[in-house]
C-alpha cells in the first residue's frame, strides 16, 4: 500500500517517533494533503513551532478545533475539495473534560475542578501527556465531523512512552502511595477526628495536620474521595483508549530521521507495536540528504579552471579547488550514510510497511507553501 492508498483509506494516522524528528511537521503535511484531495480532516498537533502554528491559524485558541482559513489556502495557491481542521492539545484541558466526564456528582466535579490539589495532580496526570493525546484523539473519533484525524504525539525521548501511557496513567491511579491516602483519609472525620485508619496512617496524618492544620487535611480527604469516584471510570477508559488504538482503521507512521539512533528507535518502536498487535503502516524518513553523484572533474585544477572567470576572484584557485573537492565529497558520504541507514531499516522492517522519504530542505517547515514541498516527497 503507498502512503496516498494509507491516507484515503485509513480514519486515523498517528505520527509517533523519538523527539525532534518531524512529527509535527509530517502529521501537519499529510493532513494537508488528504485535505486537499477532498477528505475533512482534523489535526491535532501538539506544541507546534510557532510560525507553523501562525502559518495554521492556531494563535489564539488552544484545545479547540479550529477551521484552517481559506484565505490561508489562497495566500499558498490551494483549493482543497475538503477541509482541514486543527486543534493544539491541551492536556491540562483534556484532563479536565475527564473530570467533568466522569465525577460523581455536578458538585463534585465542581470541587475537584476548584480545589487547589487538583492542579498539583493534573501537573502530574497531565504529564502523561501522551496519554492525553490519545485521550483526546479517543473523545473526537466518534465524531460524525471528520474522515480523517491525525495524531501529533508529543515528545518523548523515548518514543515508547507513548504507547506505555495508558498502563502509566493506571498505574498511577492504582499506585499504592495513592492507595495508602486514599484509605488513610478515607477515616478523617469532621473536625479531622481519626476514625478507623491504621494507627500508623492516624500517627502519620495527626503528625501532617499539626503542620497543615485540620482543614487542610480535610480539604485533602474531600479531594482524595472525590477523586477515588473517578479511578474506576478513568481505568476502564484508559483500557478503551488502548483498545482504540488497534482498530483497523488507525495507521501508525513511524516518522524519524536517517540518524542510526533515530533509526534503531524506529526499529525498536515498529517492533513494540507489532508485540501490541497494532499496526506499523508507514516509515517516514525525514531530513534525508541528498544523493549526490559523482563528480565529473574532481582534479582541484579541472575545477578551478572550469569556473573560469569568477576563479579570478580567489587568490588560489587551486587550494580553492581543493576544498570544493572535499567539501563535496563530505556531502556525498553524508548522502550515502543516509542511504545506508534507510536500507538498514528496509531490510529489518520488511516489505509490509510503506516508505517514504523527505530531504533536508534549507529552511525550516513553516507554512502551507513548504508543507506541499514535503507532500511533493511523501506522496510522490
Ligand atoms: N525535512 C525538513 N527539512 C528542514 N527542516 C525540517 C524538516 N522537517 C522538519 N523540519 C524542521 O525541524 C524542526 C522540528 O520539526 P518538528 O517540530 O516537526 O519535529 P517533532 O518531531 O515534532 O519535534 P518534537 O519531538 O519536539 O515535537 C521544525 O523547525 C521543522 O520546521
Ligand atoms: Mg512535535
Amino acid at each position: 500500500m503507498t502512503l496516498r492508498d494509507l491516507v484515503n483509506a485509513k480514519s486515523v494516522i498517528v505520527c509517533v517517533g523519538s523527539g525532534g524528528v518531524g512529527k509535527t511537521t509530517v502529521a501537519a503535511a499529510i493532513a494537508l494533503w488528504a485535505a486537499v484531495g477532498g477528505r475533512r480532516v482534523l489535526c491535532l498537533t501538539i506544541d507546534p513551532a510557532r510560525r507553523l502554528a501562525q502559518s495554521l491559524g492556531l494563535t489564539e485558541m488552544r484545545g479547540e478545533e479550529q477551521e484552517i482559513s481559506r484565505s490561508f489556502f489562497d495566500a499558498a495557491g490551494l483549493d482543497p475539495k475538503g477541509s482541514l481542521h486543527a486543534a493544539m492539545l491541551d492536556p491540562k484541558r483534556t484532563f479536565d473534560a475527564l473530570i467533568e466526564k466522569y465525577a460523581s456528582s455536578e458538585e463534585a466535579r465542581d470541587r475537584i475542578l476548584g480545589s487547589k490539589l487538583y492542579h498539583h495532580v493534573s501537573a502530574v496526570l497531565a504529564g502523561t501527556q501522551e496519554y492525553m493525546a490519545m485521550e483526546k484523539l479517543y473523545a473526537v473519533r466518534g465524531s460524525q465531523e471528520f474522515d480523517l484525524v491525525v495524531l501529533d504525539t508529543p515528545p518523548t525521548s523515548n518514543a515508547l512512552d507513548f504507547l506505555d501511557a495508558p498502563q502509566r496513567m493506571v498505574s498511577a491511579i492504582d499506585s499504592p502511595a495513592v492507595r495508602w491516602f486514599m484509605n488513610a483519609y478515607r477515616g478523617i472525620g469532621p473536625g479531622g477526628a481519626f476514625g478507623v485508619v491504621s494507627r500508623g496512617a492516624s500517627f502519620i496524618l495527626r503528625g501532617l495536620s499539626r503542620f497543615t492544620g485540620a482543614g487542610f487535611l480535610e480539604d485533602m480527604s474531600r479531594f482524595v474521595t472525590d477523586l477515588s469516584g473517578l479511578f474506576g471510570g478513568f481505568r476502564e477508559r484508559a483500557v478503551q483508549v488502548y483498545e482504540s488504538m488497534r482498530a483497523p482503521d488507525v495507521a501508525f507512521a513511524i516518522v524519524t530521521s536517517p540518524d542510526p539512533m533515530a533509526i534503531n528507535e524506529a526499529i525498536y518502536f515498529s517492533d513494540r507495536l507489532a508485540e501490541g498487535q497494532m499496526a506499523r503502516d508507514a516509515f517516514i524518513v525525514n531530513r534525508v540528504r541528498p544523493r549526490r553523484p559523482a563528480p565529473r572533474v574532481s582534479a582541484p585544477a579541472d575545477i578551478a579552471e572550469r569556473i573560469g572567470e569568477s576563479m579570478r576572484l580567489v587568490a588560489d584557485p587551486v587550494t580553492f579547488g581543493r576544498h570544493l573537492v572535499q567539501n563535496f565529497t563530505d556531502y556525498r558520504v553524508l548522502g550515502d550514510i543516509d542511504q545506508r541507514e534507510i536500507k538498514r531499516l528496509k531490510e529489518r522492517c520488511g516489505a509490509g510497511p510503506t516508505y517514504a522519504e523527505v530531504p533536508a530542505f534549507d529552511e525550516d517547515v513553516h507554512d502551507l507553501r513548504a508543507l506541499t514541498r514535503v507532500n511533493a516527497h511523501l506522496f510522490a
